[in-house]
């Protein structure tokens, strides 16, 4: 009886050190491998979404138009469409932003600077909130899990701004230098508390989704993310070295497209 918990039978406290080592290994592999999965299924919905029911809603616009041509001398029946093609814009434009925002096409076509210009300016309209960005303009690429791991944390770090923050100015501070690169998220909001703080930034029950994932994806290219927060606003910094990171390019650049000319 007394020996059923396997644990027990391990006397010696080192063996309990490494078993406990091996298995937070293996835990941050396995949420490593999860939010890979997850980036992969975003990319994946998105593309369905712009490809598959934009095109439907594309090809329903088209027949809306043939329609209103047939109906020139119906101002009633006119009316009615000009709804409908009103409603299929609105469905389209919603459909693009859905996708957009699932995995923003620009992070792979021309990189993280101008797709986090775009999302900021997006986030910006959508939420209200003000936000300065100063964006180093470097068209250098970065590793791609690089580039989608800033990404995901400049995501979350403003959502987290317009769910908790009730601030109504947040800036963003992106600096790349040869050997690592820096990305801030500030906000001017009410902060966290300490003692939620303390709790967030251990492994307890409490640690947020988005901040742990945030965390992971950092940590995965041997970066650091920093929270600090107090009573003038919440600061959120991830560190990335890039030395370690270029080989190990999660899709490797022969799957990524060219670097377009055309791309604004
Ligand atoms: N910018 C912020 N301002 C104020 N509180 C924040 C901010 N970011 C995070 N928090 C606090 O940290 C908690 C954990 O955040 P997160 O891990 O993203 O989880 P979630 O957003 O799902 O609650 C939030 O619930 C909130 O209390
Ligand atoms: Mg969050």
């Amino acid at each position: 009886m007394w020996n059923s918990n396997p644990l027990r039978a391990l006397r010696a406290p080192s063996e309990l050190e490494t078993l406990i080592r091996e298995r937070t290994a293996e835990l941050q592999k396995l949420s490593q491998r999860l939010l890979t999965v997850q980036d992969d299924e975003r990319r994946k919905l998105a593309r369905d979404l712009h490809d598959s029911t934009g095109q439907t809603l594309a090809a329903l616009k088209m027949s809306v138009a043939l329609l209103q041509v047939d109906c020139k001398a119906e101002p009633a029946r006119l009316a009615m469409l000009a709804s409908v093609a009103r409603l299929a814009d609105q469905a389209i434009a919603e459909i693009r932003t859905m996708s957009y925002l699932l995995h923003p096409p620009l992070l792979d076509e021309v990189g993280f600077a101008c797709a986090a210009e775009w999302y900021i300016e997006g986030f910006a309209k959508r939420s209200g909130i003000t936000v300065t960005a100063d964006i180093a303009n470097s068209r250098t690429r970065l590793p791609g899990r690089v580039e989608i791991a800033l990404f995901r944390v400049l995501q979350e770090s403003l959502t987290n701004v317009h769910r908790h923050a009730a601030a109504s100015d947040a800036s963003v501070h992106f600096q790349h230098k040869a050997e690592v690169v820096t990305l801030e998220i500030k906000d001017f909001g009410k902060g966290i508390s300490q003692e939620r703080l303390r709790l967030l930034q251990g492994a307890s029950a409490e640690t947020g989704v988005g901040l742990a994932g945030m965390r992971e994806r950092v940590r995965e290219l041997n970066g650091v993310l920093e929270v600090e927060s107090d009573i003038l606003g919440t600061r959120v910094r991830a560190t990335v070295p890039l030395n370690m990171n270029a080989v190990t390019s999660r899709f490797g650049d022969r799957d990524r497209p060219a670097a377009s000319a055309t791309a604004q």
